[in-house]
């Protein structure tokens, strides 16, 4: 287990380096489109300003390359002003004199948002110098950013390896929420897996499959599996190079007693259809290209979630930012609220679904996480949880 920082003892007057994730949307005004990474963090912030620390934020915004006002992380400082009991600075740099000087004046108890950390080179090649004149800004370093511990960046990796550090309770209750997925599943385990592309949900696919009892799968991935089953997909986007895949997959599962389910029907357009209307079809031939799952298939596929005692759901089941392949997606997400199993929900896409749909009542846990909740879910570990100190027990 992980030191926390309620492991932490002596924080009054230290400066600690809280590394969080608020790469979150923002818009063309500079609003913040969605703050739900930035409430997950407060938790943890707020305990340091209980315990006394003076709390420096580091995070990372977008992938800009230099230095990018769109880029700057003032707006999620503005933002923590008015929720934080506390005063709440933004120093536009991260190490020269005038942030080494913000950090001296900072008072007990109080916070400072220092600028977007990959506004330096350093930070994503994980350098050692950059990794050092980070550490040298604080004391204690403490690592919340869950949605980054996938990234061996120097404000994530680097600087955990110089200064006394632990995790902050976000990533706590991020490792305690997906952990028992993988180690101690409730059976039946459903896991739903969907999005574009079998490359890449390939891992995430095989190490599901290992833990789970049923497989189901939609979006556009499953014409993939369909072909790999002789069917005919139409125009349906299919990965070619990755059909022998899919079939290799289908077959573990077959050895191995595990039930996989793919769509038996479809919302589709027929590309030769000027007008691209929506129909629904049970094959896809000719110049049919499936978007959706059609009514009976996601009959089928809420009736396996019913049964489920824990789900899992990565990726929507059609195009569901058009209204017209949106049913699959919104009827999935509705059966795993309404499931009496323990549901977690985890990656970019499918979290941005729930939110598009209001779905996340009865979710047992939705993760912050994109791409780390996969590689969590794909290996059972993140080298930046494993970087950071043991608890002493
Ligand atoms: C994310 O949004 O997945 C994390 O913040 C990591 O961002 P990145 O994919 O740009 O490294």
């Amino acid at each position: 287990m992980k030191r926390t920082i309620k492991d932490l003892v002596g924080l009054k007057g230290k400066v600690v380096l809280l590394r969080v994730d608020f790469n979150v949307p923002i818009d063309e005004n500079g609003r913040i489109a969605d703050a739900t990474r930035i409430v997950q963090a407060i938790p943890t912030i707020k305990y340091l300003i209980k315990q006394k620390a003076k709390v420096v934020i580091l995070s990372h915004l977008g992938r800009p390359k230099g230095y990018d006002v769109h880029k700057s992380l003032w707006p999620t400082a503005l933002y923590l002003k008015n929720r934080l009991p506390c005063s709440v600075s933004f120093c536009n740099s991260l190490f020269d004199d005038e942030a080494k000087y913000r950090i001296s004046l900072l008072k007990e108890g109080n916070v400072l948002v220092l600028e977007n950390t990959r506004f330096y080179e350093g930070e994503e090649t994980n350098d050692m110098a950059f990794s050092k004149k980070l550490a040298s800004l604080g004391d204690i370093y403490v690592n919340d950013a869950f949605a980054t511990a996938h990234r061996e960046n120097a404000s994530t990796f680097g600087v955990a390896r110089i200064l006394p550090n632990a995790i902050g309770l976000l990533m706590e209750k991020e490792l305690n929420a997906l952990g028992p997925i993988l180690n101690n599943p409730k059976r039946p385990f459903v896991a739903v897996i969907g999005g574009v592309k079998v490359s890449s949900k390939l891992k995430i696919l095989k190490s599901v499959l290992e833990k789970a009892d049923t497989l189901i799968i939609g979006g556009a991935m499953a014409y993939t599996f369909l072909k790999a089953k002789g069917q005919t997909v139409g125009e349906s986007l299919v990965e070619e190079d990755m059909v022998d895949d899919a079939l290799e997959i289908l077959q573990g599962a077959e050895g191995a007693g595990k039930k996989i389910l793919l769509p038996i029907d479809h919302i589709c357009v027929d590309n030769a259809d000027r007008k691209k209307e929506a129909i629904q079809s049970k094959v896809l031939r000719g110049t049919l290209m499936g978007l959706d799952i059609g009514p009976a298939t996601t009959k089928l596929y809420v009736n396996e979630i019913a049964k489920a005692k824990q789900i899992f759901w990565n990726g929507p089941m059609g195009k569901f930012e058009d209204i017209r392949f949106a049913n699959g997606t919104y009827d999935v997400g509705k059966a795993i609220g309404d499931s009496k199993g323990y549901s977690v929900i985890g990656g970019g896409d499918t979290v941005a679904a729930v939110h598009h749909f209001d779905l996340e009542k009865g979710i047992n846990y939705i993760s912050t996480g994109g791409g780390a909740t996969m590689e969590f879910i794909e290996r059972g570990s993140l080298p930046c949880v494993e970087v950071i100190q043991e608890k002493i027990i």
